[in-house]
């Protein structure tokens, strides 16, 4: 993009379920400015040229996760994303892929959401003593900061092609999370939570592409988690810890 052009143009995906029959693209031209997001451009347009654009957001400073958007191709954080870093003339915004479309932006999180809980994504009943401190050392408590990082975006998921190909993979954040619990001191489920990762919807199906570790804003690496995990899995397999 030519550093004195002063506008740019959002190419945005556009459908309302209860009005279109498919969906169509729009165009809204964007002034620019130093700093300016992705996000602060939607809201732009939201507040002086269409009031009916549809997309979600809450923090503006990548912390919730929630705008969540495929913007110029790749899986991003829209309030992270600097319109002068993208150096285009056009951007193209669309809803993450791979979820059903509530309208234009706004996807629905529910079957993401279902991937996740089928990990149990809690201690387990009796993982944490009832009346006690359930103490860690800084040591063990590191083991698991990158993965307790994870604010379950769905970047990570959008942007991996065996999710996209396959709706029953667990994916790369929920299999995120089933290592956060096993490589947590306190819970001691370990078979029981691979057992649940390791379906024929689980850690096999990963075949380590990484998309997912290019995309997180959080700088978490669910690849290397779900690699520990193929090789615990492997491992107490060998060592007779685990049911054939
Ligand atoms: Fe998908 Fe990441 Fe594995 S992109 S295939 S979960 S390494």
């Amino acid at each position: 993009m030519p550093i004195d052009m002063n506008e740019v143009t959002f190419k945005v995906f556009r459908f309302d379920p209860e009005k279109d029959k498919k969906p169509h693209w729009q165009r809204y031209r964007v002034a620019l400015r130093p700093g300016l997001s992705v996000l602060e451009g939607l809201l732009d347009i939201l507040d002086h040229q269409d009031g009916s654009l549809a997309f979600r957001f809450s923090c503006r400073g990548a912390v919730c996760g929630i705008c969540a958007m495929y913007i110029a191709g790749t899986p991003r954080l829209a309030c992270r994303t600097q319109v002068a870093e993208l150096k285009r003339e056009e951007i193209t915004i669309a809803p993450l892929p791979g979820l059903p479309i509530i309208k234009d932006l706004v996807v629905d999180m529910k079957p993401f959401f279902a991937k996740y809980e089928q990990i149990r994504p809690y201690f387990l009943a009796d993982a944490v003593p009832g009346e006690k401190e359930s103490l860690q050392t800084p040591q063990q408590r590191r083991a698991l900061a990158e993965y307790i990082d994870c604010f379950l975006c769905g970047l990570c998921h959008a942007a991996c092609p065996v999710a996209a190909t396959d709706r029953r993979y667990l994916g790369p954040a929920a299999l995120v999370k089933a290592y956060r619990f096993i490589a947590d001191s306190r819970d001691g489920h370990t078979d029981a939570r691979l057992a649940l990762a390791l379906g024929e919807d689980g850690l096999w199906r990963c075949h380590t592409i990484f998309n997912c570790v290019e995309v997180c804003p959080r700088g978490v690496d669910p690849t290397h988690a779900i690699q520990e995990m193929k090789r615990l899995a492997v491992w107490r397999r060998l060592a007779g810890k685990t049911r054939p």
